[in-house]
């Protein structure tokens, strides 16, 4: 194969409760990446957006990756990577983990899919090393096995594919830039014991939730007493934003990944579509601007076309 297309999703990480564990895939918006292999040796990227990462592969998340499966594959072909993001760099949707992504299903597919999906897991792990300085995997792993995912470990990898109901979600985003690293720096050391053993009541009963269907007990399990507390200081409106989502039916939610965007999970269509209207209002009333989605997650990962 000589050139390659890939579609990569936007990703919901954490989950509320689930720091660094929980994911889920969306259906929309995704990037979009071709990759070709070239005779000159080494890798070019051409960026067909408008934000203006960079194109120094050592400097690229799409890069850093790329080079890293051939590394691993003990190949060294030349490659070009055409790159048309949709997922805004810094939204808090998984834009770096798309990216990432993309660069290690694309690259295995020019392999003759050498690699199996955990193996690209750890690859994208790279990039999102390169982009927050930490080896997370909570936005990698739906982005490549699709639906909901459960990061078990990172040392060894070990990820579990999650069984869940039909769910929808409204996401705001708030033209603000918050830096992951930063949005970790801030986050306790420690946790009281009291805390941690709310916390993992509450991903054990998400996870039930989701295998059972049951609607109720995922919307009581979507509580998060470690780290929204300290990072919602962080988003203009974040409690009103809950509250107003709540109230239009939402079964709950929180900051998506470090923010700054806000998600909120509801059962069905129509009732993530009164939430996008409720964020709407609340968002409508300050001078920051947003964007809204409104997707049902996807039960497919990154994928050539
Ligand atoms: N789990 C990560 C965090 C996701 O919350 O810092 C950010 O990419």
């Amino acid at each position: 194969m000589q050139e390659v297309r890939v579609i990569t999703p936007a990703t919901v990480a954490n989950v509320v409760c689930g720091f660094d564990c929980l994911g889920f895939a969306l259906t929309e918006p995704f990037d979009e990446m071709t990759l070709r292999r070239t005779d000159d040796p080494g890798i070019r990227i051409i960026n067909r957006d408008e934000f203006g990462l960079p194109t120094k592969p050592e400097e690229n998340v799409t890069g850093v990756v790329a080079a890293a499966a051939l590394k691993r594959a003990g190949t060294d072909f030349g490659l070009e990577i055409e790159i048309t993001k949709h997922i805004m760099p810094g939204s808090g949707i998984g834009s770096s983990s798309a990216s990432a992504a993309g660069a290690a299903v694309a690259v295995n597919r020019l392999l003759g899919d050498k690699f199996s999906k955990l193996e690209l897991v750890d690859l994208a792990m790279e990039g999102e090393k390169l982009a927050s300085g930490s080896r997370h995997a909570d936005n990698v792993a739906p982005c490549i096995f699709g639906g909901f995912t459960l990061v078990r470990s990172t040392e060894p990898l070990d990820v579990v594919t999650l069984e869940f109901p039909p769910l929808w979600a409204t996401i705001i985003h708030p033209q603000i830039e918050i830096k992951t690293a930063e949005a970790r720096a801030i986050l306790p050391k420690d946790v009281p014991l009291n805390t941690a053993v709310k916390q993992w009541g509450n991903v054990g009963s998400l996870v039930a939730g989701l295998a059972k269907g049951d609607y109720g007990l995922i919307a009581r399990s979507l509580e998060d007493l470690i780290v929204e507390p300290v990072r919602k200081s962080l988003i203009p409106k974040f409690d009103e934003v809950k509250e107003a989502s709540l109230s239009a039916g939402a079964l709950g939610g929180g900051i998506s990944g470090s923010g700054p965007s806000i998600f909120m999970l509801s059962e069905g269509a129509a009732t993530a579509e009164k939430v996008k209207i409720e964020m709407r209002s609340v968002y409508s009333r300050t001078d920051i601007e947003f964007n809204m989605y409104v997707s049902e997650l996807a039960s497919s990962g990154a994928r050539s076309l």
